[in-house]
Formats: C-alpha cells, sequence, structure tokens
C-alpha cells in the first residue's frame, strides 16, 4: 500500500546521472530511469537538492561498490518533499512523516536523481532557515561527526580536538560541533584561505598542513596533548597523532585518503593508554543510522535555529552538470560542500 497524492500521480520516469562506465568526472551523464516506489519503512522524495560526497567520487571511478540492496544511483544525501509513503507501522517513530513534508535525508544511494527512496527513520526535517540547498549538504556530514564523536561521547566540554582536513564537508561540520559542545578545535587545511575559513567555523587554531603540523599542535597543545582526533588522512599520519595524543587519547579513523596502512609504535599506545577506532556510516544497519538521525536532529536542529550552526555550501550545480561538481571536489578547490539542485521548491 502507498499513499501519494491521487491528484498529483508520480511520474514512471525521470532524469538521473549515470555513471557511464567506471572513469574520471566525464562518466557521469544524464540519464533516465524509472521512479523508484517505497517500500516498508520507506519514503519517496521528490528530490530539491543532492550533497555530493568524496564517497560519490570513490563510487564514480568503481572503488567503492554501493552496500548490497542500495540504489545503484550516486548520491548519500538529498533534501526534497515526500512524494509518497510506503507502509509504516503505527507508532513507529517515521510515522511522523505525511505526503508534502520537507524533508532532507540520510541515503545509502540514489540522490543524483529527480526522486530517490529514503528509509523513513532515515529522514530529518530541514532545519528552520535552512533552504533546500543548504539542508541537502548537513546529513551526511553531521551523522558521521555524530556516530564518531558525539554518539560514543568522546568530546566533552574542555576537550582538545584536532581535525583533519578542516575545509573539508566532514570537518566543517565537525569544527562547529565540536566548537558548540564546548571543546577547543584545532583544524588543518591546505591554503591560508582555508586556514581562514576554518578559523571563521569557530577553530581556535588552524594549521597549513603543507607545513610542520605536527610541531605547531605539540606546541599548542602542551602540556597536555589532544584528547581526540577526527582524521580523514590515515597512513603516515597514525604514528604523529600517537605522539600528539595526551594520556587516554583516541584517534578516531574515518577516511585513508593518505593510505590504509600505518606503522606505529605500540609502546606508545600502551604507555599512554590510546584508542585507535573508526567506522563508516554507509554500512551501519538502518536502525543505527535513524538513532543517529534523532538523536542529531534533537541536539542540533535547535543550534540551526538559533543560527549557532550554518550550513556550508560553496557552490550549487544543476543535476545536469554532475560532472563539473565532481572535478571541483577533486580537486579540492571547495571549503565546505557541494550541491546539485534539482528542482527549486
Ligand atoms: N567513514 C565514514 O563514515 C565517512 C563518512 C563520510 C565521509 N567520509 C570520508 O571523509 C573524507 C572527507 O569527506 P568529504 O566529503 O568531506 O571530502 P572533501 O570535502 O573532498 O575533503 C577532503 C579533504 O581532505 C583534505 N586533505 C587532503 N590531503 C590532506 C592532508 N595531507 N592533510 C590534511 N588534510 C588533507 C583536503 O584539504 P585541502 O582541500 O585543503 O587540500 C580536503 O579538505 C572522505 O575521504 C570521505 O570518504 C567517511
Amino acid at each position: 500500500m502507498l499513499e501519494s497524492p491521487a491528484r498529483n500521480p508520480l511520474p514512471k520516469t525521470m532524469r538521473v546521472i549515470e555513471v557511464a562506465r567506471p572513469g574520471p568526472p566525464e562518466v557521469l551523464r544524464l540519464g533516465e530511469a524509472p521512479v523508484p516506489r517505497p517500500g516498508p519503512g520507506e519514503v519517496l522524495l521528490r528530490v530539491s537538492a543532492a550533497g555530493v560526497n568524496h564517497a560519490d567520487l570513490m563510487q564514480r571511478a568503481g572503488n567503492y561498490p554501493p552496500p548490497p540492496g542500495a540504489s545503484p544511483i550516486l548520491g548519500l544525501e538529498a533534501a526534497g518533499r515526500i512524494a509518497a509513503i510506503g507502509v509504516i507501522e503505527p507508532g513507529a517513530p517515521a510515522a511522523r512523516w505525511r505526503v508534502g513534508d520537507r524533508v532532507c535525508a540520510l541515503l545509502s544511494g540514489g540522490g543524483y536523481a529527480e526522486y530517490c527512496v529514503a528509509p523513513a527513520g532515515q529522514c530529518l526535517s530541514i532545519p528552520d532557515g535552512l533552504s533546500a540547498s543548504e539542508a541537502a549538504s548537513i546529513p551526511e556530514a553531521i551523522l558521521t561527526v555524530w556516530a564518531n564523536l558525539f554518539e560514543p561521547r568522546r568530546l566533552h566540554s574542555g576537550s582538545i580536538f584536532l581535525v583533519q582536513g578542516g575545509s573539508s564537508g566532514i570537518g566543517a561540520m565537525a569544527i562547529q560541533m565540536a566548537r558548540q559542545f564546548g571543546a577547543r578545535v584545532a583544524a588543518t587545511a591546505g591554503t591560508e584561505e582555508k586556514c581562514r575559513f576554518v578559523l571563521d567555523l569557530g577553530a581556535e587554531k588552524a594549521i597549513n598542513y603543507h607545513e610542520d603540523w605536527p610541531a605547531e599542535l605539540a606546541s599548542w597543545s602542551k602540556p597536555h596533548g589532544i584528547d581526540v582526533i577526527l582524521d580523514i588522512i590515515g597512513g603516515d599520519y597514525l604514528s604523529r597523532h600517537l605522539e600528539l595524543l595526551a594520556p587516554q587519547g583516541t584517534v578516531v579513523n574515518i577516511a585513508t585518503l593518505g593510505g590504509r596502512h600505518a606503522t606505529i609504535d605500540l609502546v606508545t599506545v600502551m604507555r599512554k593508554r590510546l584508542l585507535i577506532t573508526g567506522s563508516t556510516l554507509r554500512s551501519r544497519p538502518i536502525a543505527e543510522k535513524a538513532a543517529l538521525a534523532a538523536a542529531a536532529e534533537q541536539d542540533l536542529w535547535p543550534l540551526f535555529a538559533a543560527k549557532r550552526m550554518r550550513a556550508t555550501v560553496f557552490k550549487t550545480f544543476p543535476l545536469a552538470d554532475a560532472a563539473a561538481a565532481h572535478q571541483m571536489l577533486e580537486s579540492s578547490q571547495h571549503m565546505g560542500k557541494l550541491v546539485l539542485t534539482v528542482e527549486d521548491k
């Protein structure tokens, strides 16, 4: 059974971005596909905007296949209006949604299209004051940071926190969230302009990673050291992170842009009782993602409404120009997020 407005029947087909074959941004092209139908516990979104993520680049290149059952279409987050609702158990938290509601959603795929299906529990209301493009830019970053720092209660008021890649989509959100929870934040970035951007987001210290960032951070955080590091680089950054960590500090790896293998001094880990951990959001069960979404919505949405946090959309591109968006993300000219606009609402 499907709830959808009878006077506004769903079309059979929609525009989507297709990956012609694994390869560079130019393999992205506009195509047509059937409009998906929401299954039990799912909603169908009429997409207004879709966030562009680093993972999309890897999937396009053939290095990050979608998990079993996920849409093969790119796109891990979107915002739009609910166009249809699948069967949802009465009383389930997701039973709050109605056709026509404006939401943003964390997806397992499918955002680069006019319509996409989302688990109802992974939909969030759009924070007051945010446009559809801004709302489409926040679920993936917010829920990744929430899952790695706040749900496990790793960051506290007064914690000393380092985020590598502070001007990335993830980094820009991590800086703001950590500041709102009272942490002292340092962030790295690759240019002076990007360093100014992370300071503007609330970082206390910005360091150009082309310079001697371990020495700068050791000096900034002494004598205590750094309590928590959110790292997207991995590789040989890990041994330097272990040196920088305070006793009982934690390094959380969420990507391996600098390599997936590392050599470390285990005695440093033992002596300081360190924790090395990490996670991936996309592979987590729907129920876990729904719980993250509910917690983040409760604690963070008032901060957007109060303008204490903001979306950081650097540039929007029409859906048909997805290749240009990928070129920009790949060349790292951006600060914050890139977004595809599908339909203005
Ligand atoms: N595990 C998970 O659940 C999860 C979820 C979401 C995202 N991620 C991962 O998190 C990463 C960031 O995602 P995103 O979409 O926000 O990507 P993004 O905007 O493309 O960011 C990539 C960032 O890496 C920075 N960087 C490159 N080389 C660096 C270095 N040597 N030292 C420090 N920073 C460096 C870049 O800085 P410059 O521009 O200044 O060069 C840029 O800010 C991606 O690898 C993504 O796959 C993981």
